[in-house]
């Protein structure tokens, strides 16, 4: 059977001038980064035959061919997010398009809550590893032999090669960059006091609600990836206060300078 995902992948095919090696996924706040560089071309999610449309707050829809420093990127401009009420299938859609296009590396972004102390709202941290707290798993179901195997590892996820290069640039740049384990839940309520502390327990430094499912299907067919969240917040370990949207979104839009610098500078190292 030809999965519908193979079909997007032949229609972007049929108009895209060019595929580059190099898609990234632009979470909250973070769309500047698209916009930095030279539009090629532009395409509504909308007009995306298998895509669903995005819901969530500060998120375009638009897939994005563009021209970074002499480097060319697809972006995902927005995601769709498991909490929009999307089955696990619609959330990795876009991702599995990407693999079937013959994208090779995958750098995905988010807007995370902090679980430590050090991580202060307006960090850029670096994923090292991730927990899926999401109670599934977008690989359930038939395994597509096309894109990867049955029991895909998840050693490294993310690929220690360019994180060292990432690290490598941050210092040359002046570049406060961190490293963390991001943990995923569904979402949409923010966690409880007890949640953060038992997360924390567990070894994450980061909680938010996407990136995970992306992940784990880019790896499943054989994607170089490297992710980096904006702290957004402190979780509620640390304060007391209620969380707002805005406040969330300031946080992203402070980062969001060197977090351009530092991936346009690491995508240029790939040549
Ligand atoms: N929790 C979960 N997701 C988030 C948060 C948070 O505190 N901040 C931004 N995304």
């Amino acid at each position: 059977m030809i999965q519908p995902y193979t079909e997007t992948a032949a229609w972007l095919r049929q108009r895209l001038p060019e595929v580059p090696k190099v898609a990234m996924i632009l979470g909250t706040g973070l769309n500047a980064i698209a916009e930095r560089g030279e539009t090629i071309m532009e395409i509504p999610y909308g007009d995306i035959p298998g895509f669903a449309s995005s819901t969530a707050p500060s998120h375009k829809g638009n897939l994005v061919l563009s021209e970074l420093d002499g480097q060319k990127v697809l972006f995902l401009q927005g995601r769709f997010h498991f909490y929009e009420g999307h089955p696990m299938s619609a959330v990795v859609f876009p991702t599995r398009v990407l693999a079937c296009l013959g994208v090779k590396t995958l750098i995905v972004t988010n807007a995370s809550g902090s679980l430590k102390e050090a991580l202060g709202p307006g960090s850029i941290v670096m994923l090292e590893d991730h927990i899926n707290h999401m109670g599934t798993n977008p690989l359930i179901g038939e395994n597509d032999e096309g894109l990867g195997e049955r029991f895909p590892s998840m050693n490294h996820p993310y690929d220690p090669e360019y994180r060292e290069r990432c690290f490598a640039i941050a210092n040359e740049q002046n570049i406060p960059l961190h490293s963390g384990v991001y943990l995923a839940v569904t979402g949409p309520s923010l966690e409880t006091r007890a949640e953060c502390a038992a997360f924390a327990g567990w070894g994450a430094d980061l909680v938010g609600m996407s990136t995970v499912p992306e992940v784990i299907v880019a790896r499943h067919a054989g994607m170089k990836v490297l992710a980096f969240s904006v702290v957004t917040n402190h979780s509620n370990l640390f304060h007391d206060k209620a969380h707002s949207q805005e406040e969330i979104r300031a946080n992203a839009d402070r980062a969001s300078a060197h977090l351009i610098n530092l991936i346009t500078r690491f995508l240029k190292s790939l040549d």
